[in-house]
């Protein structure tokens, strides 16, 4: 019996050696020149299979992702965070992407076996060690389904087909035309006049003043706002782009664009626009909420620059930064604490009321 113990303890220090001068000596080779030895693939990519299958929710809670907004809006994101690993679509790998291990797929050969709940998880947690990144913020999974739609058509797409989507072919706003990092990094979401192209995500920036439009740039870059979306965008621009794209959309005339129509399947009947109007103006039957108008306007209310107009912002946008304020996952500057003693005492008939009543009106050129 003592002989046994005596044998398994040598056999376990020895074991503990070969670990030791295999990680302190270098005896490991990390190229990525050789890719895994046989049969460990099958069991990275075995239990890569199943723990996603474990984790990922049920597809019952997939949302429509049929919308051509929400795919365009998917498309501008992986446009700018996984086209350089996964390619364009119908496109192959460049060549050093093909020497990486594990090679990222090419995007339609990677979303082949997996659902849309399942992609979901994984897009939101990525992949450990290999490569495939987490969302940006853990706040805002909700963002991660505009990728998912975009996936979920992907095989239908070619070079051409992704190309266009990314274009946009209406008549620019003449003081955007002229800026290359507004075509190239804004337009795809934001749209030719800064009119997002889906309503529920991607906010009017042409209802937005310079002041405002730098601080929320400066609060994604540094992550105090939360959006994986924005704060990709905003992590690529320096100083100097943050104060030219504030000065210019700042400027753009678009404020006198008509209130928009209502998002589809959005609720905006008189009744509803007439109880939100009340709250706004800080009639509600809370006495804790304040008049919204006091610091959001619209015209002529005398208002602080940092305070966002919301007049003929879309509603889909508003409800949603509401729904993010109060369940305390939107962040945003430092101003941001003031609509903290706000929401806590609005419901969800009460935001929706408001949403409609901002997206009602016009908006309003309160500014110099
Ligand atoms: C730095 C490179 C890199 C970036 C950026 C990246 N990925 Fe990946 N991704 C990978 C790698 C590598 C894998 C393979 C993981 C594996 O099989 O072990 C992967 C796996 C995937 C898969 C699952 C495919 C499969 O069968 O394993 C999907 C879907 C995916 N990525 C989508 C995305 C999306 C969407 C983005 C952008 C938000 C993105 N990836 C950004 C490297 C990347
Ligand atoms: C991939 C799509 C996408 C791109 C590209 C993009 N945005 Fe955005 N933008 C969004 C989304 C989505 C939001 C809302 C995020 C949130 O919920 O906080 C947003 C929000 C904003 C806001 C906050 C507006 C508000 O009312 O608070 C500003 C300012 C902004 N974007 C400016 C820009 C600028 C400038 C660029 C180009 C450098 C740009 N965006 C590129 C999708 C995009
Ligand atoms: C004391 C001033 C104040 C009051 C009162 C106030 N807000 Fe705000 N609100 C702000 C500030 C400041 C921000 C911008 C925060 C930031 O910079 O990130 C904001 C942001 C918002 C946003 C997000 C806008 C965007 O473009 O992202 C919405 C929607 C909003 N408020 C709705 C309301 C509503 C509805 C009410 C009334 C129930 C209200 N606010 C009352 C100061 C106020």
């Amino acid at each position: 019996m003592k002989r046994y113990v005596v044998f398994t303890l040598c056999l376990i220090l020895l074991a503990l050696i070969a670990a030791c001068a295999v990680v302190g000596l270098g005896l490991f080779n990390v190229s990525a020149r050789q890719g895994h030895l046989p049969g460990v693939y099958w069991i990275l990519h075995t239990t890569y299979r199943n723990s996603v299958d474990l984790r990922a929710p049920s597809v019952d809670t997939v949302p429509d992702l049929t919308d051509e907004g929400l795919v365009q809006l998917g498309a501008g994101h992986y446009d700018s965070a996984c086209v350089m690993c996964h390619g364009v679509p119908g496109q192959a790998s460049s060549a050093t992407v093909q020497h990486m291990v594990p090679m990222p797929p090419p995007i339609q050969g990677a979303v082949e076996n997996w659902n849309p709940a399942e992609l979901f998880w994984i897009v939101k947690n990525g992949v450990k060690m290999s490569g495939m990144p987490a969302w940006p913020t853990l706040e805002r999974s909700d963002e991660v389904w505009p990728v998912v739609a975009f996936l979920n058509r992907v095989t239908e797409m070619d070079a051409a087909a992704y190309d266009a989507m990314l274009t946009q072919d209406a008549t620019q706003q003449p003081g955007l035309a002229s800026l290359q990092t507004y075509r190239q990094r804004c337009q795809v979401c934001h749209g030719p006049v800064g009119l997002g192209v889906e309503a529920s995500y991607v906010p009017r920036l042409d209802l937005l003043n310079e002041a405002y439009i730098k601080a929320s740039l400066l609060a994604y870059r540094s992550g105090e706002r939360h959006s994986g979306i924005m704060q990709q965008v905003a992590s690529l621009l320096s100083d100097e782009e943050i104060d030219t794209l504030a000065e210019v959309v700042g400027k753009i005339s678009g404020r006198t664009a008509p209130a928009v129509p209502p998002t589809e399947g959005v609720d905006r009947s008189a009744d509803l626009i007439a109880a939100g109007a009340k709250i706004a103006a800080g009639e509600s039957e809370h006495r804790d909420v304040p008049a919204c108008n006091a610091c959001h306007g619209p015209y002529p209310v005398e208002r602080s620059e940092l305070f966002p107009a919301l007049a003929g912002q879309h509603e889909g946008y508003i409800l949603r930064q509401l729904e993010l304020f109060k369940s305390d996952s939107r962040g945003g500057s430092e101003r941001a604490r003031l609509m903290h003693e706000v929401v806590p005492h609005l419901d969800k008939a009460q935001m929706q009321s408001l949403a409609a009543y901002y997206a009602s009106l016009a908006p309003a050129l309160d500014l110099p």
